[in-house]
């Protein structure tokens, strides 16, 4: 199914200068595909993810999720859409003075789902992600890794068709980065959703089945993992190095 496609995206930022930040971005993404999005500082992959998410608007272009156009549904109907969508970013994003099992269940609490579905979900996720002990602990009790597990809990617990990750190991050292990364991908083949995830690293792309490249918001490469992992994550560095001109 796909799941995502995005036409011609074009996106002007209109602050004391104009930025063209989008320049024609096309590309499709399948259920169960996890596409990675890499490119030097400042090309648009955070752009890009905002406007799939909704968060901002394009200047020009489609963004169409599960056969629906998001620019042509109304502003109050943007909630059904974001409801298909799960969220991670680097920051976690979480509410430091909940729980764990507050911070995962809100977004069906604001939802009104019942309370045995909410049970069901949390002790679902809370075994996908290996977080059973940890539920009734504060935010600010948690290591960097545990609290990028919540994160990802809270993004899933909804069964989100698409997954939505800008840079979420890009404050956790490389073994915990390996790690949630693992979790994220099981869960994400689990569920069969699809996931955009924006890295600046290596290693976290390599566990993508594609990675697109940008340079001054627009699609310079797309590469396929193909068999071997090593192999491509070799292939993903030097593409990196040819895109930020470091041909020492
Ligand atoms: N709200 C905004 N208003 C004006 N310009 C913006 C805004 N957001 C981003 N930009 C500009 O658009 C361009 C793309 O920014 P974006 O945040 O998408 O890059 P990025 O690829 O995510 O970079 P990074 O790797 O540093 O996170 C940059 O030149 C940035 O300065
Ligand atoms: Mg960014």
């Amino acid at each position: 199914m796909n799941v995502l496609k995005i036409e011609e995206l074009y996106k002007v930022h209109s602050g004391n200068v104009l930025v063209s930040a989008l320049n024609g971005i096309s590309f499709d993404l399948q259920s169960e595909e996890r596409v990675g999005i890499m490119g030097p500082s400042g090309s648009g992959k955070t752009t890009l993810l905002n406007i799939v998410s909704t968060i901002d608007e394009p200047t020009s272009g489609q963004v169409i999720i599960t056969g629906n156009d998001t620019g042509r549904i109304p502003f109050h109907e943007r909630s059904l859409i974001r409801r298909k969508l799960g969220f991670v970013f680097q920051n976690f994003n979480l509410l430091d003075n909940l729980t764990v099992r507050e911070n995962i269940t809100l977004p069906l609490v604001m939802n009104s789902f019942k309370a045995n579905e909410i049970t069901v979900r949390l002790e679902k996720v809370a075994d996908q992600l290996n977080m059973k002990s940890i539920l009734d602990k504060y935010v600010f009790e948690l290591s960097g890794g545990q609290a990028q597990r919540v994160a990802i809990a809270r993004a899933i617990i909804h069964t989100p068709f698409l997954i939505l990750a800008d840079e979420p190991t890009g404050n956790l050292d490389s073994k915990t980065s390996r790690d949630v990364m693992e979790l994220l991908c099981n869960v994400q083949e689990t569920e069969k959703s699809a996931m955009l995830l924006v890295t600046h690293d290596p290693v976290i792309a390599s566990y993508c089945h594609r990675v697109i490249f940008l340079k001054d918001g627009k699609i310079v490469n797309e590469i396929h993992q193909g068999e071997n992992r090593q192999t491509f994550f070799q292939r993903i560095i030097d593409l990196l190095s040819l895109l930020e001109g470091d041909l020492r």
